[in-house]
């Protein structure tokens, strides 16, 4: 029988009482939208990250989108962005209005270049139709972007840094969490993402309170002060209650949850390092481990055995975004983003969540290891 990639069953059967108990508490108060919930998970969330403030919102998208429209970023305005990474980074930059520019990423961490970022912010410089306004870090996969590289580009030319910590709440550099390791931070309660709802759901953070109070207007129709008055165009990007019920329930054992992730890479990586390119890690910096991804030749049929196993694998990103048809406006076409466009072909994600027991992390690498010997 085939274990599931993500086993969200056996999270649930482990935290029921809790759950159960919330969501049904949610019912009798019938505050489904911004009921008490949503203020008390704010407070927790900023806690957790350790940043002043948290806003819960309808989704990462919608985070990532609230975030550049509190700058006002718009049309004629560039935000860089890597183009390997899922494609809401970039797809937030055009619903803002503002065109994405693509950068390159390292070919062992994943993540944004710095490098390539500074090429392509002098690119479009030197160009002068787009004003530079801002860069997307995106934590790939769970592993905080070079924060300590990217801040100094992004300083010399006056950028101003988005953390797309979809992938990465519950990381950390040092002892700076996800949250804080960018004036503004947005993520994912995605179901699949470490820390989900049963639903769509995501916040952002900030330490400014005028941020905050900014996003709290966006989040809901651009409401000034006065409920009367309208004060800027907002979206309506509330979470609904009952996902906040989740989060809290879910967010009492995450400490835990993220220690067992770490358990699990931590034993691929001692298993597998002879087997398979393993994912980049970076010195004093922890990953929250949204995926374990590794790189493989023969990457289909590595696939293929370890499903006959019963052992379920993804493919995240088999296209970076510069090549997606609704994006390849905004880019220079294949070839143009090397390590990415290598990348895409290279990469498997193994199964990874908190509930896994040893002796199935055992099984998958010895079937990893058989399907990739016979491969050679
Ligand atoms: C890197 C990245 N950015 C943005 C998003 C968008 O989040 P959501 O699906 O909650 O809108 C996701 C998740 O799907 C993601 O992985």
């Amino acid at each position: 029988m085939a274990i599931p990639f993500i086993d969200l069953k056996s999270q649930y059967a482990a935290l029921k009482a809790d759950i159960d108990g919330r969501i049904a508490a949610v019912l009798d108060h019938g505050a489904y939208v911004m009921g008490p919930e949503i203020s008390q998970l704010e407070t927790e969330l900023a806690e957790f990250a350790g940043a002043k403030h948290a806003i819960a919102v309808s989704s990462g998208t919608d985070a990532l989108l609230l975030a550049l429209m509190a700058e006002d970023i718009g049309p004629g305005d560039a935000v860089f962005v890597p183009t390997f990474t899922f494609a809401a980074t970039a797809g937030a930059v055009r619903l803002a209005g503002a065109t994405p520019v693509f950068t390159d990423v390292d070919p062992v961490t994943c993540n944004m270049d710095p490098d390539d970022l500074a090429t392509r912010i002098d690119q479009v410089v030197a160009q002068g139709t787009l004003k530079p306004r801002a860069i997307i870090t995106v934590d790939l996969f769970g592993l905080p972007a070079d924060y300590a590289a990217i801040d100094v580009i992004a300083e010399h030319n006056g950028l101003f840094v988005i953390d797309d910590g979809a992938q990465g709440f519950g990381a950390a550099v040092g002892d700076r969490r996800v949250g804080t390791l960018a004036p503004v931070t947005a993520t994912s309660f995605f179901p699949a993402k470490p820390l989900g709802c049963y639903g769509d759901g995501g916040a952002v953070f900030t330490n400014d309170p005028d941020r905050l109070d900014r996003f709290k207007s966006i989040r809901v129709h651009g409401f000034g002060g006065d409920r009367n008055e309208i004060v800027r165009i907002g979206l309506n990007a509330r979470m609904d209650t009952i996902q906040a019920a989740v989060l809290l329930a879910k967010l009492s054992v995450f400490e835990t949850e993220l220690a067992a992730r770490d358990s699990l890479a931590t034993l691929y990586d001692d298993r597998l390092g002879d087997v398979v390119q393993l994912p980049g890690r970076s010195p004093g910096t922890t990953s929250a481990w949204a995926q374990y991804t590794i790189q493989v030749e023969h990457r289909q049929a590595v696939q293929e055995r370890l499903k006959a196993d019963g052992f379920p694998t993804a493919v995240y990103y088999a296209i970076p975004t510069h090549l997606q048809p609704a994006y390849q406006a905004f880019g220079d076409g294949p070839g143009s983003l090397p390590n990415s466009e290598r990348l895409a072909g290279r990469v498997l994600s193994l199964p990874m969540h908190p509930y896994m027991d040893e002796a199935t992390a055992e099984q998958i690498c010895d079937s990893l290891t058989r399907a990739v010997n016979q491969g050679r």
